[in-house]
């Protein structure tokens, strides 16, 4: 059983450098950011907005989270229903950064996480993976860009996908994600002790994913 914890940023790149390695390697892709995304939505759905002014413990008693493989794909449960569709929106990614912040949160979603780890060989990707999730992962990475860059990508991402959206909001939004997700108290985004950094910046696609695959050959084989 391997496991690789891929962390960084909003938009660096992971999720699609995540998929494309699972897939060359024969591992299952975990994306913890839908989880987040998913509690995000119920609170939204609740009426809450990003100050989440509620009984957070209270709420998540009565909440149920899960994750499905259908085919390749992770599909996202809340309450029983897949929600896979509905979490994608920036308005979801705000309400997902601010409950991420929450210690209860959090709590409630780890032990998920690791199951998932211990019964399938994964690349997971998140912001705390490598330092809480699964700090003995075979392999710590930190995929890294520039806000700008990373908002190009969201930008076209979300083009792609139909959404009608402007590149300066989804810029703000990602250095207001960046902030929380990095000044939080609770398992802060940063470079687990061990970790790789690696930058895509100046990198598309294929000479990242490259890149990647090169770094986790190496890393799987010390
Ligand atoms: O990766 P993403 O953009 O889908 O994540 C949505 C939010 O969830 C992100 O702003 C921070 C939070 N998150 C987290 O705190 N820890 C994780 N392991 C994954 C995501």
């Amino acid at each position: 059983m391997i496991s690789i914890a891929l962390d960084g940023p909003a938009g660096a790149g992971k999720s699609t450098l995540a998929k494309a390695v699972a897939k060359k390697l024969g591992l299952i892709y975990v994306d913890t950011g839908a989880l987040y995304r998913a509690v995000g939505l119920k609170f939204s759905r609740m009426g809450y907005n990003t100050e989440l002014n509620c009984d957070i413990e209270n709420i998540l008693k009565s909440t149920a989270v899960d994750i499905r493989f259908i085919g390749q794909e992770q599909h996202v449960f809340l309450d029983g229903e897949d929600v896979n569709s509905l979490i994608r929106t920036p308005e979801i990614s705000m309400m997902a950064s601010a409950v991420s912040a929450k210690p209860p949160v959090r709590a409630f979603l780890l032990e998920l996480q690791r199951k998932l780890a211990r019964e399938n060989s994964v690349i997971m990707d998140g912001r705390d993976i490598g330092t809480v999730v699964l700090p003995d992962a075979t392999l710590k990475i930190y995929v890294t860009a520039t806000p700008e860059t990373r908002a190009d990508r969201r930008y076209k991402e979300l083009k792609d996908n139909g959404m009608d959206v402007n590149y300066d909001d989804i810029l703000n939004d990602i250095k207001k994600r960046d902030y929380n997700d990095t000044h939080r108290a609770v398992a802060p985004l940063k470079v687990a002790e061990g970790g790789i950094v690696f930058d895509t910046d100046n990198l598309d696609f294929e000479a990242a994913l490259c890149s990647l695959i090169e770094i986790i050959n190496k890393g799987v084989k010390n």
